[in-house]
């Protein structure tokens, strides 16, 4: 027996013991993506969390993923094996002591650019905005979900905001997903200046590059990046969208603007098709950091409990049920 089949042996077993499930984003790595039970984007993982029966979720991907889970099941033990797998752009925007917003999109005028000095909060935000309801995306901490009228993830954004009877939303933390809101809504968005460090280093040029080199693929990108590279995909969509994308699509190539990682699951589903990394070096390190033998020890520690205190779980739970409701 190789290691890694020991390895797998010892989670399987214990998993079944503690009866515990393994959900892994799209993005972990190709032997974390194996063990789980449940792949998926955020919003599918999201909707799991919620439903499936277990005792114990073993979340393989960043923080604020593990800490939706136990927003949406109280009653569940959340573990995230690696507690440092956090996510920059979520830690963007914080309820106190925040960082400077002001990337406006009135029916879509994007303004680029981005400084964080601490100048806002969010409750200042939203005094700035009296009525306007803030649509936070999924990748956010759980005091800045418990501060906000709804959440959205990349899959479900523009829905959300369609959803909202106002003319006006605030979108936070991502200025990419925002702007890709705001040009396809009639409504005017306020977003925050936020992005996540491996979809904002792509750029129009790494597009004609990578156009050059698979002439004849599609290029498929996730919302996370910036217009200038929206504006040239064949189709912007979440991870499990690019999924979907793939599979039933007629084309044989495709260029994949988002974490490597999804490659792997891409290549799986469609043996007969070719995907191509937009760029090498979209890799997210944070999804990394969870290996095999992290999840070993989670479950054989039962480390590191995510809970989230009542008086921020129920206000963050008003905001991810309200986004689950919306078909
Ligand atoms: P989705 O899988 O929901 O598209 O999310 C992308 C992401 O960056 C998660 O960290
Ligand atoms: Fe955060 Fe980007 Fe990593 Fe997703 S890929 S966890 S948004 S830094």
């Amino acid at each position: 027996m190789t290691d890694t089949e020991l390895l797998r042996e010892k989670i399987l077993n214990l998993k079944e013991k503690k009866k515990a499930i393994i959900l892994a984003h799209n993005y972990q790595r190709e032997e974390v993506q194996d063990i789980a039970d449940y792949t998926g984007d955020s919003l599918e993982l999201s909707r799991t969390a919620a439903s499936v029966e277990c005792e114990v979720i073993v979340f393989c991907g960043v923080n604020f993923m593990a800490e939706s889970a136990s927003i949406l099941s109280p009653e569940k033990t959340v573990i995230l094996p690696e507690i440092t797998a956090c996510c920059p752009m979520a830690d963007m925007i914080t309820t106190s002591g925040a960082r400077n917003i002001k990337t406006h999109f009135p029916g879509f005028e994007y303004t680029g650019g981005y400084t964080y000095p601490a100048e806002f909060t969010l409750g200042e935000i939203k005094k700035l905005h009296p009525g306007v309801p803030v649509v936070t995306y999924v990748n956010t901490t759980a005091d800045v979900k418990a501060e906000s009228d709804i959440c959205c993830t990349s899959a479900n954004g523009v829905k959300i905001v369609e959803s909202l009877d106002t003319e006006k939303v605030i979108c936070v933390p991502d200025k990419n997903l925002s702007a890709w809101i705001a040009k396809n809504t009639e409504k005017e968005v306020i977003a925050w200046d936020g992005f996540c460090h491996v979809h904002e280093r792509v750029s129009a040029v790494d597009v004609d590059r990578a156009r050059q080199r698979y002439p004849g693929a599609l290029l498929i990108a996730h919302p996370e990046c910036r217009m200038e590279v929206l504006e040239k995909a064949d189709h912007v969509t979440s991870t499990s969208g690019m999924l979907r994308f793939a599979k039933s699509s007629d084309a044989r190539e495709f260029i994949i603007g988002t974490e490597t990682g999804l490659l792997y699951k891409l290549g799986k589903d469609n043996p007969e098709k070719k995907f191509y990394p937009l760029r090498k070096d979209m890799v997210c390190p944070n999804m990394k950091k969870t290996s095999l033998q992290s999840v070993l020890n989670a479950l054989e520690t039962m480390t590191y409990k995510i809970k989230v205190p009542e008086e921020v779980r129920i206000p963050a739970k008003k905001a991810l049920d309200r986004m689950l409701e919306v078909k």
